[in-house]
């Protein structure tokens, strides 16, 4: 096999969250069938963490496939300001179904308005910036504070930065980004920063029962139910980011269904297209869209990206949902991620330096250490030990190791994944 290219990437690319000073070997992917990664160097490695946490189904499904071709070769791509397709208006019928139905009880609005970007971070921005204009156009242009959690990470562009705790990532940014009031995930600290703060609050945002990012950290369904009712108390918009938590990974479509609740706004990437194409959705509902219209072209929502709703990414994700249905993937997960919790060693479940974290799919091993962190020496023996293991990928989030895995997953490959999940953890421990 002709490898000159891994010259190329070595002269020419640079690798997102990657220290190029340490890390200069990345691993060679040629290519990928269902859970596995197929190497230049003839390893097969079983993706642990489907491919940052987007690939869903599974790599290069049939289904999925033959949503591209077609649209490739049907309409492959068009603007969708004054233009719109079906691929993108079928996906907006399909999402505003599933996130309305089963919602009897539930509190909170229908979401029935679909407002399309490329990624989570854009996803986050677009619902930042119609809170904040939903606030102006009702008069309340003073509403512009937003609480967000500790450790919350809402992706890297200004203000989902913003959002996002500055630690690790991004306090050399802090001269540019705007203030934000942060809490932990309690009722009572929301609940005191909204009786100091609810007047000039536009939104209070979440990644509802899960913070990805910050260590695969899990909070209450009645934090997050709690969260609903103090917005609407204090009169202030609720923004869900489930960019990582939805389709499934915690064993129902929505994390926000554990908290039976319904945001203002909802944020989805990732998963979405199958995890294969870059695409997001910001949803909300009726009576913000109806603040935006207007008989004139100032009160619009001035915002989109070039490749907003792309055809072919729309109809990977129509397909995606359509397999999410056939293949009841939140009762997958939650099967292969017990598989993977009743198949950690023992010696690894028992051991005080550990704390195992479990919902869903999700299976994380936290290791207790004194500097534990993004940063911490014991991640650096979990990153080496992950890049040492020859049958699954997996990527520390520092002293945080973790498994992601993708709907398709086998018995004997959830088993395989827990065997790597112990064997990694108890050699950092050592
Ligand atoms: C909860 C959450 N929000 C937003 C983002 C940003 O998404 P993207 O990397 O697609 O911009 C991420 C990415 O991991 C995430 O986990």
């Amino acid at each position: 096999m002709n490898l000159d290219w891994l010259n190329w990437d070595k002269e020419h690319c640079w690798h997102p969250y990657t220290q190029h000073g340490i890390d200069t070997n990345p691993l060679a992917v040629v290519s990928a069938q269902d859970a596995t990664l197929h190497l230049a160097d003839g390893r097969k490695l079983i993706d642990g963490i489907s491919s940052w946490w987007s690939v869903l189904h599974g790599h290069a499904q049939g289904e999925l496939i033959e949503a591209l071709q077609y649209q490739t070769a049907t309409l492959d791509h068009v603007l969708f300001a004054g233009c719109t397709h079906e691929p993108a208006a079928s996906l907006s019928r399909q999402i505003v179904k599933m996130v309305n139905e089963n919602t009897e009880g539930f509190e909170g609005p229908n979401l029935n308005r679909v407002f399309f970007s490329d990624n989570g971070s854009t996803a986050v921005e677009v619902a930042l910036k119609m809170a904040y204009q939903s606030a102006v156009k009702k008069g309340e242009a003073h509403k512009n504070i937003f609480i967000a959690l500790e450790d919350s990470y809402h992706g890297d562009t200004f203000g989902a930065m913003s959002l996002s705790d500055p630690d690790p990532f991004f306090q050399t940014f802090k001269p540019f980004l705007f203030e934000v009031v942060r809490i932990p995930p309690t009722e009572e600290a929301l609940q005191a920063a909204l009786e100091q703060h609810g007047p000039n609050t536009a939104a209070v945002i979440l990644e509802p029962i899960l913070q990805g990012a910050a260590g695969m950290n899990f909070h209450s369904a009645d934090f997050v139910r709690a969260t609903r009712r103090l917005c609407d108390e204090h009169n202030t918009f609720f923004i869900a980011d489930e960019v990582a938590t939805a389709f499934g990974r915690l064993g129902s479509l929505l994390a926000c269904d554990f908290a039976q609740v319904r945001p203002d706004f909802l944020c989805l990437s990732k998963g979405l297209s199958g995890g294969i194409l870059p695409l997001a959705l910001t949803l909300t509902h009726e009576g913000i869209f109806d603040l935006f219209k207007s008989p004139s072209r100032a009160d619009a929502f001035f915002h989109g990206h070039t490749f907003t709703a792309n055809p072919i990414a729309c109809n990977a994700a129509n397909a995606s949902l359509r397999l999410f249905k056939k293949n009841n993937v939140p009762e997958r997960f939650t099967e292969i991620g017990k598989l993977i919790l009743d198949n950690l060693s023992p010696e690894l479940k028992s051991h005080p330096q550990v704390e195992l974290r479990h919902q869903g799919a999700i299976v994380a091993l936290a290791l207790k250490e004194e500097d534990a962190g993004y940063l911490s020496g014991i991640g650096e023996k979990l990153r080496a030990a992950c890049l040492a293991h020859n049958e699954v990928l997996l990527r520390p989030l520092g002293s945080v190791l973790y498994t992601f895995p993708l709907a398709c997953v086998t018995d004997e490959e959830a088993v395989k994944i827990a065997k790597a999940l112990s064997e990694i953890a108890l050699s950092a421990l050592d």
